[in-house]
This record gives structure tokens, C-alpha cells and sequence, in this order.
């Protein structure tokens, strides 16, 4: 399967799937990097391992939908058959929504549906949550509602602060978004309303 991958910063998570497709672990192939940020460090990390990295200039569009058709047409042109959105910090609009319809997944760094948004890991340490985490979800119109596919726990520490907690959490990123990436691409998630049932293999 090809996997086009929307970035637009330090691109951590797109090194876990580069990882865990370069071990075997994830039998797909990641066919684009898309950045909306020219310096983005994962245009990098991409470059790095051959990867087709590219950057699409919203300044150069007078609207999201004829932004987003720049980049259907670079979805296109490589054959992405799944997107991945890994730190990318543009809300998609209907324009690749509907044309990646259930194709499209996020990762967000909190036990969704608490503290959706942005800073999500300072927001729960903030709140004085005692476990925290990240989520694994389909994106949909809604800004990180969409279904759940993986989360996993977080402990909160006494002496944590919110980067130390961002960056435990960001390990376990590290582990589901490859997990649900493999699931999708071995056909095992099935979308029944707000519930993704995954098939045991
Ligand atoms: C991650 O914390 C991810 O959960 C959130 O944005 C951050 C991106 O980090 N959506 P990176 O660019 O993958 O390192």
C-alpha cells in the first residue's frame, strides 16, 4: 500500500513509520512526504531515506480548497492510497476529506475525546489528570473527534512536568501509530458509527 504522509514540523512520527517499514514490521510503502512548511525537519528525514518530499506553499493558494487541490494532485500523482497525519497543522477541508474518505488517519497526543486541540499534553497536565496518553483516530470533518483505532495509557508522575510528560507520551505515539497503520493496511479495522472494530488476524 502507498502512504503519503502530511507534516509540518519535527516529524518524529513519520521516523517511527519510516522505522517500522525499513525493519519489515509494516509491509506499505510511504510513497510522499507532503509539508505546508518549506523547512519543515521532516522534509529531512524523508530526503534521508529517499523519500519523495514535498513541499506545497499555501501562501500560493487563495483558498483551502484550491490549496487542497495542489495537493490531491501530488496524493495523485504518487498513487497515495492512505494519508497519515503526523504533526501536520492544517484542518483538512472537504476537498480531501471527501476524496480520502476513511483513508485518512491522525495521531493527537491525549486520551481523546479529552483535550482535543492544540498543546493537548499540557492541557491534561494542567487539569491534574493522573494518566494521560494518545489516541490513534480516522479523521473526519470534526477537529479530532473522528473514530478511535488505538490509545494507550500514560502515568502521570508526582514530579512530571508537562515535557516530561510529553515526551513519555510521545514514546508510546511512537508504538500505536505503527500499530494502526498495520491494522489499516492489513484490512482489519471495520468503521461501525462511532466504534472501529478491529479484526483479529
Ligand atoms: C505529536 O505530538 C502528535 O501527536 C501531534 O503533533 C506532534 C507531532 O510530532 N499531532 P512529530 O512532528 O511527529 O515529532
Amino acid at each position: 500500500m502507498n502512504i503519503a504522509v502530511l507534516v509540518s514540523g519535527r516529524g518524529s512520527n513519520l521516523q517511527a513509520i519510516i522505522d517500522s517499514i525499513e525493519s519489515g514490521y509494516l509491509k506499505a510503502r510511504i510513497s510522499v512526504v507532503i509539508s505546508d512548511i518549506e523547512n519543515a525537519y521532516a522534509l529531512g528525514r524523508a530526503k534521508k531515506h529517499r523519500i519523495e518530499a514535498v513541499f506545497v506553499d499555501p501562501e500560493k493558494y487563495s483558498s483551502k480548497d484550491l490549496y487542497e487541490k495542489q495537493v490531491l494532485a501530488v496524493l495523485k500523482k504518487h498513487n497515495a492510497e492512505l494519508i497519515l497525519l503526523a504533526g501536520y497543522m492544517k484542518i483538512l477541508g472537504k476537498t480531501l476529506l471527501s476524496a480520502y474518505k476513511n483513508r485518512i488517519l491522525n495521531i493527537h497526543p491525549a486520551l481523546l475525546p479529552a483535550f482535543p486541540g492544540l498543546h493537548a499534553q499540557k492541557q491534561a497536565f494542567e487539569y491534574g489528570v493522573k494518566v494521560a496518553g494518545c489516541t490513534v483516530h480516522f479523521v473526519d470533518e470534526t477537529l479530532d473527534c473522528g473514530a478511535i483505532i488505538l490509545q494507550r495509557c500514560v502515568e502521570v508522575k508526582e514530579d512530571d512536568t508537562d515535557e516530561t510528560l510529553a515526551d513519555r507520551i510521545l514514546e508510546q505515539e511512537h508504538k500505536i501509530y505503527p500499530e494502526a497503520v498495520k491494522l489499516f493496511v492489513e484490512n482489519r479495522l471495520r468503521i461501525e458509527g462511532r466504534k472501529v472494530k478491529i479484526l483479529q488476524s
